[in-house]
């Protein structure tokens, strides 16, 4: 076997995955080093020309090539950061976004001065949304829900990653019911999701990094991209409390017609819609009237 010392493996993997048309071969080659040789960024400039054993060349080869079929990096690797936090992801749940950060921001400026809320998210995936909130709003209690069981396991990893079993609990179920269930009528200061969203017409344009690698239970909503919000505004007002905040992730052009549904129901007051950094509408939020 060819012998490689750091700087050299580095650069072969990332001109593979350019020539494979890879956005960002060089940093994403140094991702799948550091997950199989744990060397940081720093010691992979500081020690170049450190030669690396053939056992680490053949398992970094085996991951370019992975990666230059198109498989996102978060699966490979097993991490994604979001809200500053590390959460665990696998292949049959939605990578978190950095887009979502918007909606958790939001949610927190609007509910930090709140004693004790009480949360729930629902469509959780990896937990991503509710992990973050019970992290940074230390006197909540979060239920977080999803219909998949892989969706369920990947969370309850970042529940107990980030030391959260006392304040979160995970349900599974189809979209509202387990919160039911659960006895939480009545009992929600805040209900937030990001669920599916794309639409029939839109599902066919997504980029292959997400048609043929995420979960279609995490993206497709329906026809129109509308069905998971309509499901959820035809009972969410038994969950909140008076007054409770409403708050979900929208695609860029759903944000008037998830206003007008709000307004349609005659129960939710002080209906916005916010951009995301791109200018992008990308939540909408509002409070169930008092
Ligand atoms: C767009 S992903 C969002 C994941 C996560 N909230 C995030 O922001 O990264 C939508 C999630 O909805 C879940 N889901 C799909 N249909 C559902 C249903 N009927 N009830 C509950 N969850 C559902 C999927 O399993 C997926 O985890």
């Amino acid at each position: 076997m060819v012998a490689y010392t750091i700087g050299n493996l580095l650069r072969e993997g990332a001109s593979i995955l350019k020539e494979a048309g890879i956005n960002s071969p060089y940093l994403d080659g140094q991702l799948l080093l550091k997950y199989i040789s744990g060397y940081s960024k720093v010691d992979m400039v500081i020690y170049r020309d450190r030669l690396v054993d053939d056992k680490t060349v053949e398992a970094f080869f085996q991951l370019i090539e992975e990666r230059k079929k198109g498989k996102p990096i978060q699966y490979i690797t097993g991490h994604q950061e979001f809200m500053s936090l590390d959460f665990y992801v696998h292949e049959n749940v939605l990578i978190p976004r950095p887009d979502t950060e918007v909606l958790v921001e939001k949610v927190l400026e609007l509910l930090r001065d709140k004693d004790n809320p009480v949360i729930a998210d629902v469509c959780t995936g990896t937990g991503a949304i509710a992990v973050s909130l019970a992290y940074y709003l230390p006197d909540s209690f979060v239920y977080a829900s999803d219909i998949s069981h892989h969706a369920v396991e990947c969370c309850s990893k970042n529940i107990k990653r980030h030391g959260l079993e006392s304040r979160m609990k995970l349900l599974q179920g189809d979209l509202l019911e387990p919160l039911f269930e659960e006895g939480l009528e009545g009992k929600l200061d805040a209900l937030v999701s990001n669920p599916p969203y794309i639409s029939k017409k839109d599902m066919e344009s997504l980029p292959t990094s997400v048609r043929g690698f995420e979960p279609h239970l995490a993206l497709y909503g329906g026809e129109d991209g509308m069905e998971f919000y309509d499901r959820i505004l035809e009972d969410v007002c038994k969950l909140l409390k008076k007054g409770g905040l409403l708050a979900f992730e929208i695609g860029w052009d759903q944000g008037p017609v998830l206003a007008k549904h709000l307004e349609d129901k005659g129960i939710f007051k002080d209906i916005i819609i916010e951009k995301d950094l791109a200018g992008l509408d990308r939540i909408v939020y509002c409070f169930l009237e008092e």
